[in-house]
């Protein structure tokens, strides 16, 4: 579990005073009221998006400049990337989920830095990254300024501090283990409608059939891909070299030249195809019932589209499950905003999309798929978790709305399939990290959205990642 801890102020060790900082000005006035508090404890501080070469401390108001989502994960990412480039020792990334870590007045949709912090902290072991999450108070910037000024100096990766002045971190708790007994206070109804983004495949289709094979419901599996027919005269495979090889023969055998692009473009997709099926097929025989529907969640109308035809043919939704989601890794220092936006649009604008299509409906579960990448970070993937650290904390603020719901984030560890592919998977192993059985993970889905509060909203599965970051949160907070 991820649990918000009290950090004791005394036992926090002090990071370096740098004395040439800079502050971004995404937020003018509290850049400005930031910088006129520091210049009086003597330090040089210039408010600019550009800091000149000398400068030591960069503060990135980003996160708090009340931009869209995308928008403001994105500067933060370029003006932390042009600051390390110019030789930059400090970084602090301010974001308001509430002091908390919890929503906040952006409801969660700004709340990524800490996974950006973290990711750039293993990728950039010269500098020292730290994210605060600070509530800002914009009637009242000086006490906001008090306030931030009081963590500021904390050494810690990630401290918060609320209206009231407490200071808190986020901590791994309990280590999660898998069920063995099933309990059920949050109950489904065969009348339930489930509307699962990126269900007919991977590690969601895997949780939903677990689910229904509990109790059968109706499921709406959400999908880019136009099931394909199994090419004519190949045996079904789920093995894609198999597959290749025998799209390859196939094509010589009629007199046509193999197309390498080709081959693997067909492979994909027939395969995508027999999967969908066979994840449809299975939920039926479990007598669920379950109509798949080709629809890209980034795109808006496609979203509005696919949630009105799921009430005319299944019903009203009533449980939403988020598990539609991509990768584009690579480092910080090579991050292309067309990655970070395929990342972001499928992640978080699919997400805003599917809330925005559900208007005020009220819902008995929701689940998100996020990933122990948001917690720990993870080198090359600085979108991929700042974008499901973003799931995280609007978990916190749907959990709110929906006080009666199942409302879980899962931050999954690797599983044994979906997109851990074999080079993920050896990665992973080599360092520590086992990989989720498809039956284990699939089961504590079950359990957790069957079981309501047990665990809180913000759930951590699997191993635990070695991370100095992590441990030194741990070990200062415990003083
Ligand atoms: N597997 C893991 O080890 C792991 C670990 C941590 C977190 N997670 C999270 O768990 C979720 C599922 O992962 P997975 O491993 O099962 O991945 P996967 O096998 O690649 O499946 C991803 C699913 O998302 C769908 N999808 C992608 N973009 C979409 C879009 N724009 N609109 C609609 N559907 C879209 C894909 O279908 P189409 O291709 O047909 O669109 C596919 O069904 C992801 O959110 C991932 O971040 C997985």
């Amino acid at each position: 579990m991820i649990e918000l801890c009290e950090l004791p102020r005394h036992a926090i060790q002090q990071s370096v005073l740098y004395t040439r900082v800079a502050i971004t000005d995404d937020n003018p006035v509290l850049a400005a009221s930031l910088a006129t508090a520091l210049r009086a404890q003597e330090l040089q501080v210039q408010v600019t998006n550009s800091p000149d070469a000398l400068t030591e401390e960069l503060v990135i108001t980003a996160g708090v400049g009340g931009d869209n989502t995308s928008n403001t994960h994105w500067h933060a990412l370029e003006r932390a990337r042009e600051f390390h480039r110019t030789g930059g020792k400090s970084l602090i990334l301010l974001q308001d989920t509430g002091g908390r870590f919890d929503a906040g007045p952006s409801q969660g949709w700004s709340g990524g830095l800490g996974a950006l912090a973290r990711t750039a902290a293993l990728e950039w072991p010269d500098m020292n990254v730290r994210c605060i999450d600070v509530a800002v108070d914009v009637a009242d910037m000086p006490a906001t300024t008090q306030r931030l000024l009081s963590v500021f100096r904390h050494d810690v990766p990630l401290a918060g501090v609320d209206l009231a002045g407490n200071v808190c971190s986020l901590q791994e708790s309990e280590p999660l283990s898998y069920p063995t007994e099933s309990k059920t206070t949050t109950p489904i109804r065969q009348s339930d409608v489930w509307l699962v983004s990126g269900g007919a495949r991977g590690v969601t289709a895997a949780c939903i059939k677990a689910l229904a094979q509990r109790t059968p419901s109706r499921y709406a599996l959400l999908g880019r891909s136009v099931p394909a027919i199994w090419p004519d005269g190949i045996a079904i495979t789920d093995d894609i070299k198999e597959l290749r090889s025998a799209l390859a023969a196939k094509a010589v055998s009629v007199g046509e030249r193999p197309v390498p692009k080709a081959i693997e473009r067909a492979a994909r997709q027939a395969l995508a195809g027999q999967e969908i099926r066979q994840t449809i097929s299975t939920l039926e025989a479990l007598g669920s019932v379950v109509r798949y529907y080709a629809c890209d969640i980034s795109e808006l109308q496609q979203v509005h589209d696919v949630v009105a035809t799921i009430k005319n043919e299944l019903g009203p939704v009533s449980a939403l499950v988020h598990g539609a989601g991509i990768l584009a890794d690579s480092l910080i220092v090579d991050k292309t905003q067309v990655q970070f936006d395929r990342v972001f649009a499928t992640k978080v604008g699919g997400l805003q999309n599917l809330l925005a299509a559900l208007g005020d409906t009220t819902l008995s579960h929701m689940a998100l798929f996020s990933s122990a990448a948001a917690f720990y970070g993870n080198t090359g993937q600085s979108d991929y978790a700042m974008a499901n650290e973003v799931l995280n904390r609007v978990a916190q603020s749907l959990k709110r709305r929906w006080p009666n719901a199942a409302v879980k984030s899962f931050n999954w560890g690797p599983w044994e399939s979906g997109m851990v592919d074999q080079t993920l998977a050896r990665y992973f192993e080599e360092r520590g990290i086992g990989l989720i059985s498809l039956e284990s993970g699939a089961a504590l889905f079950v359990e957790e959205m069957l079981a309501g509060d047990r665990h809180g909203v913000e759930l951590l599965v699997g191993d635990p990642w070695a991370n100095p970051l992590a441990d030194a949160t741990v070990s200062d907070s415990a003083g």
